[in-house]
């Protein structure tokens, strides 16, 4: 399986997915890092460990993603020959070229027991609404935000005196064991 990662951000999710390629506990190759912001810790990340990187154009837009933009994506991933896309802190919504391009192989990890909190910070979303317990989940990419079905979740208790950052810090942790565990199995699943 050779995957293609698309993130905005620090990229600590690329890295739990690396550490498990590289302990042998994930079959998997990285084969492009792509990011929308071009000084993203995401991108120092891959190049530290080899792995092509890229930076997508987005024509100056702040949070959208251009048609002419995915396209462009979709093409640079196929010439990479990805067979799976994992958005790993991606803040922009996919639409059908990227989503025709890969059918059914786009995979995203949200900060939320979805269908609860979709969209930013959502770990501040659930500590603003006084819930008890919160989590990390992994679902197929559809055009929605933070919606398709769900692959795996992680529950994570919200303490008293939790902040946001304690709480997000906390939620991370279940991130980086389920990204890899979710990736697993989707090859599990293409399989059989
Ligand atoms: C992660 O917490 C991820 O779940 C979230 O961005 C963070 C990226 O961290 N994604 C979303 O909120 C998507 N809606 P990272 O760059 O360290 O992997």
């Amino acid at each position: 399986m050779r995957i293609g990662i698309l993130g905005s951000g620090s990229g600590s999710n690329l890295q739990a997915i690396i550490d498990a390629i590289e302990a042998g506990t994930l079959d998997a190759t990285l084969a492009l890092v792509l990011s929308d912001v071009p000084d993203a810790f995401i991108l120092e990340r891959a190049r530290r460990h080899g792995i092509p990187t890229g930076v997508i154009d987005c024509h100056g837009f702040k949070t959208k993603f251009p048609l002419e933009s995915q396209f462009q994506t979709a093409a640079d991933l196929k010439s990479a020959d990805c067979d799976l896309i994992c958005l790993a802190g991606f803040m922009r919504l996919v639409k059908d070229p990227l989503l025709k391009a890969f059918p059914q192989s786009i995979l995203n990890i949200h900060p939320s027991l979805l269908p609860a909190f979709p969209g930013i910070a959502a770990w501040r979303q659930a500590l603003d609404a006084g819930v008890s317990e919160t989590g990390c989940t992994v679902h197929h990419v559809d055009a929605g935000m933070d919606t398709g079905p769900i692959l795996l979740q992680a529950k994570v208790p919200i303490l008293a005196d939790d902040t946001a950052e304690s709480l997000h810090a906390r939620i991370q942790v279940e991130e980086h064991r389920l990204y890899p565990e979710a990736i697993r199995l989707l090859l599990k699943q293409r399989v059989h």
